[in-house]
């Protein structure tokens, strides 16, 4: 174990909603997270695989929850969470970031959540609760019986210092709610907070900034690259850029390693580097968690995280190889 990561025993395993299953989990011997509403939490799973979870809340005596949506056709962590893993089993954990923390400026709060994307924002409502500030919950589900957290969203609202208005929604009975109306409504000030499918938070994103309304957003799922997009990020290269299908294959050199590996459309580079190198390190596998950020000594990356900021994938000087391809037919890291 690294330095910083703690052992996490699990002290309850339940399912919460069918396919989601609750981990409450105690670090050991028992240390304080430091984490704010919002956080995710990166856990080593006993297969080797570390993945990131958003943080339910604090539960009692230092433990964290989590919740985990099984998923079949997944990479096989929610399965091993769900099937594997029993109260007395010992995790990693490995750090605890906070990426949407709930905005201080914001005169009204507005969540929406789609199915396990109510995580996060369950810890954000729980701190707007406690404040004057106004709130709304707009809380989306395939079917209510997918739909976790709905009995405590609707105590964290009957408590909260403030107005709070949960509304869920039951997509088997309801059609999907009509943001752009719903969103029409809000006052000057108001910070819209997303979580959930890309197609909700894309959604929800163009009409905050149809509306100039602040946009807060986790992603759950890999954004779409706009075809014909322009490559961003380029180094010198040896290799004339090529354009090449953006989802097909390309060749990386792995210098450090001395080994060049082709890499097929539907892989990432990260898998084939973890062929050469078993322990690289990774943990969201969806390029928002900067955990595998690699240095390109050649070639032009086509970055499709959302880490790097729009001036860093100019320059191209690293990529995160679990999500970004390759503008060139080549690409070299130093890996
Ligand atoms: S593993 Fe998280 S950005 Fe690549």
């Amino acid at each position: 174990m690294a330095e910083n990561e703690v052992i996490g025993v699990v002290e309850r395993a339940e399912l919460i909603a069918t396919d989601v299953r609750e981990l409450v989990i105690r670090p050991e011997p028992p240390a304080t997270l430091r984490w704010a509403a919002g956080a995710h939490v990166s856990l080593g799973l006993p297969s080797g695989t570390t993945r990131d979870y958003s943080l339910v809340d604090a539960a009692p005596a230092g433990t964290i929850r989590i919740a985990v949506l099984r998923d079949p056709d997944g990479r096989g962590a929610s399965v091993e969470l769900h099937d594997r893993i029993e109260p007395g089993d010992k995790l990693v954990i490995r750090a605890v970031r906070s990426e949407m923390g709930l905005s201080p400026a914001a005169s009204n709060h507005v969540f929406v959540a789609g199915g396990i994307g109510v995580t996060p924002m369950i810890s954000m409502a729980r701190r707007a609760s406690t404040t004057t500030t106004p709130w709304s919950f707009h809380y989306v589900g395939r079917f209510a019986g997918h739909m976790a957290y709905t009995d405590e969203l609707n105590r964290i609202a009957e408590t909260s210092t403030g107005p709070a208005h949960v509304n869920l929604v039951d997509r088997s009975t309801a059609p999907r709610p009509d943001f752009a109306h719903l969103l029409d409504d809000q006052p000057t000030g108001t910070t819209v907070y997303c979580c959930g499918p890309t197609t909700l938070i894309d959604d929800v994103e163009r009409i905050c900034a149809e509306r100039s309304l602040t946009f807060v957003s986790e992603h759950f799922g890999r954004r779409a690259v706009t075809a014909g997009a322009a490559p961003q990020g380029s180094k010198p290269s040896d290799e004339t850029l090529t354009t090449i299908d953006p989802d097909g294959g390309f060749v990386v050199e792995f210098a450090r390693s001395d080994i060049t590996k082709e890499v097929k459309a539907g892989q990432s580079i990260l898998e084939v580097a973890r062929t050469i190198k078993p322990g690289l390190s990774f943990s969201c596998s969806d390029g928002y968690c900067g955990t595998c950020e690699t240095t390109v000594i050649s070639g032009s990356p086509d970055h499709r995280d959302t880490v790097l900021t729009d001036e860093e994938k100019k320059c191209g000087e690293t990529m995160m190889i679990c999500v970004s391809r390759s503008c060139t037919a080549r690409i070299t890291l130093d890996l």
